[in-house]
C-alpha cells in the first residue's frame, strides 16, 4: 500500500533493524508510510530492507554509530536532506555492555548511544517534526523509575561501571530528556512519550559477560513476543496524545506530574548535557547552510558587533530573524550601534546554540538600515522570542520609549565561518 503526501507519514527509527524498533519500521511501511531506519549493521540494514521489498522507494536504512556525537549529527543531517517533514520520531536504540567502553570520542558509550543521541536526534529534527500535522517523538526506554541511579558526578561511571547500573541510570535520564524537552520547548506541537514496552523477547544487543547472558536467557523465558509488544508502540504513532509530555509504562499511562518525574533534575540535565558535548571534539570547521538557517530561525540571541568611529568593536545581543540569507535585527535610532553603522556599515553577527556552545556561526557582512517596516518586524521578534507582542512584552518599555524611533536592520552576509 502507498499513501499520497498528505495522507502518508514520514517516520525516523533508530534501532530499527531489529527487535521493537524493527516491529514498528515494518508495520508503518504495511500501513503505507515511508520509513528510515538506523542501525550500525549493513548486513541487519539489508535485512530490513529485503523485508520491506513490498514497499519500493519507501524503506531507507541509514548506517551509523549513533553512540557517535559525529555519526549522530550526519544522521540528523541525512534525514533532513531526505524527509521535508517528519511526522514520527522513535528511538530504540541501546546496546547494553557488561564492560565500560569509552568511545573514540571519550564519552562512555552507553551514556553516548542511550541518552545523548537520543538527546541530539530530538533536537536536530525538532522543525522537521514541527512541520507534520500530529508529530510526536516516541523514546521507547523504561520510564518512572525516578533519578536514584544518576550518578551526577559520574555520569560516566568511571568510578564502579556495571552494565546494568549504565542502562537504568540511561532509562532515568531519558525520563529527564522527555521533562527537558516540554521545558525548553514549551510551545512546541511535537508530542513527547515516554514508554516502557515491558519484557520483550528481542534481539537484547549488547555484549554481555557470562552471568548477564544467564540473566538475559532467563528473562526471555518470560517475556512478551515482540508482535504483541509492539501494538502500544504503534497504537501511539496512529494516536499520539494531546498532553505535551506522557509515559506509558507496559500498556499503562502514569502521571508525569509524580515525584518519580523531577523537573529540576530535568534542568539539572540539560546542565550536564552542554558539559557532555562540549568535552567532544567540536563540529568539523564549516558551517552548513541548512543547520544555520535552522539556527536562525529558532530564537538564539545573536551578538553583533559594529566598528566604532576610533576602529575599536561595539558589540550588542539582538533578537534576530532571516529573510533567504539576510538577517534581520532591529535597533533604536540614534543608538551606538545604529550611529555605527549609518558611518561603516560593516557587521558580523555571531550566533551559538545554547544547548551546544561548541558550535557557532560567524556572519560577516554589510548592513543595510530602513525605517519601513520596523514597528511589525519588532513584534514579529517579540513572537519569536517571547510568544507575545512587543507591547505585551515590555509595557513598561512601550510605555517608557514611546514611540522612540527604530530602525531594521538588514545584513547581507559576504562571509560565513564557524563550526556548524
Ligand atoms: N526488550 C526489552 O525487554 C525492553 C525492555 C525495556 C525497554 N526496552 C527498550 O526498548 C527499546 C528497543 O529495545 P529492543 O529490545 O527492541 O532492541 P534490540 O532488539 O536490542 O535492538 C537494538 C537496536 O539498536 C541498534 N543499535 C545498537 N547499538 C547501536 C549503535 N551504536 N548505533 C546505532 N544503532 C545501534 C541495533 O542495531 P545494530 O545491531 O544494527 O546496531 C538494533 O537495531 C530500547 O530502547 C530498550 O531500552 C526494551
Amino acid at each position: 500500500m502507498s499513501l499520497d503526501f498528505r495522507t502518508k507519514k514520514f517516520i525516523a527509527v533508530t534501532g530499527g533493524t531489529d527487535g521493537l524498533g524493527k516491529a514498528v519500521a515494518l508495520a508503518r511501511l504495511a500501513a503505507g508510510d515511508e520509513v528510515a531506519v538506523i542501525g550500525r549493521d549493513p548486513e541487519k540494514g539489508r535485512a530490513f530492507l529485503d523485508a520491506a521489498a513490498g514497499a519500493p522507494g519507501r524503506a531507507h536504512f541509514i548506517a551509523a554509530d549513533l553512540s557517535l556525537v559525529g555519526e549522530t549529527r550526519r544522521v540528523v543531517d541525512e534525514i533532513r536532506a531526505r524527509f521535508t517533514r517528519l511526522d514520527a520520531l522513535v528511538l530504540c536504540a541501546r546496546h547494553y555492555r557488561s564492560t565500560r567502553l569509552v568511545t573514540a570520542e571519550g564519552l562512555e558509550h552507553n551514556l553516548a548511544l542511550f541518552y545523548l543521541s537520543r538527546f541530539l536526534l530530538g533536537d536536530g529534527l525538532l522543525d522537521l517534526l514541527e512541520a507534520a500535522e500530529r508529530p510526536v517523538i516516541l523514546n521507547v526506554a523504561g520510564p518512572g523509575s525516578g533519578t536514584g541511579e544518576i550518578r551526577w558526578d559520574d555520569l560516566g561511571g568511571e568510578r564502579g561501571y556495571h552494565g546494568s547500573w549504565a542502562l537504568a541510570q540511561g532509562g532515568q535520564l531519558n525520563d529527564l530528556l522527555g521533562i527537558g524537552f516540554t521545558q525548553r520547548w514549551p510551545a512546541t506541537p511535537v508530542r513527547y512519550v515516554l514508554l516502557h514496552p515491558g519484557v520483550v523477547n528481542t534481539s537484547f544487543s549488547g555484549e554481555y559477560d557470562a552471568d548477564a547472558a544467564a540473566q538475559v536467557e532467563a528473562v526471555r523465558a518470560g517475556a512478551a513476543p515482540v508482535e504483541r509488544a509492539v501494538t502500544p508502540l504503534l497504537d501511539v504513532l496512529e494516536n499520539p496524545p494531546a498532553e505535551p509530555l506522557t509515559a506509558l509504562v507496559a500498556g499503562r499511562w502514569v502521571d508525569v506530574t509524580g515525584p518519580e518525574f523531577d523537573a529540576d533534575a530535568a534542568r539539572r540535565l540539560r546542565g550536564e548535557t552542554t558539559r557532555l558535548l562540549g568535552s567532544v571534539a567540536s563540529a568539523a570547521p564549516g558551517v552548513a547552510p541548512d543547520r544555520l538557517r535552522r539556527l536562525l530561525d529558532s530564537p538564539v540571541f545573536a551578538t553583533v558587533a559594529t566598528v566604532e568611529s576610533d576602529g575599536s568593536p561595539h558589540q550588542s545581543v539582538v533578537w534576530i530573524t532571516r529573510d533567504g540569507d539576510d538577517v534581520l535585527f532591529i535597533t533604536a535610532v540614534g543608538s551606538r550601534k545604529e550611529r555605527n553603522l549609518r558611518r561603516d556599515p560593516r557587521v558580523s553577527l555571531l550566533v551559538s546554540p545554547p544547548d551546544e556552545p561548541y558550535t557557532y556561526a560567524a556572519l560577516h557582512g554589510t548592513a543595510a538600515l530602513a525605517a519601513e517596516g520596523a514597528r511589525q518586524l519588532r513584534d514579529t521578534l517579540a513572537h519569536k522570542y517571547t510568544g507575545r507582542s512587543y507591547a505585551d512584552h515590555n509595557a513598561d518599555a512601550a510605555a517608557r520609549h514611546g514611540e522612540i524611533p527604530i530602525t531594521t536592520v538588514r545584513l547581507t552576509p559576504h562571509k560565513v565561518t564557524g563550526r556548524l
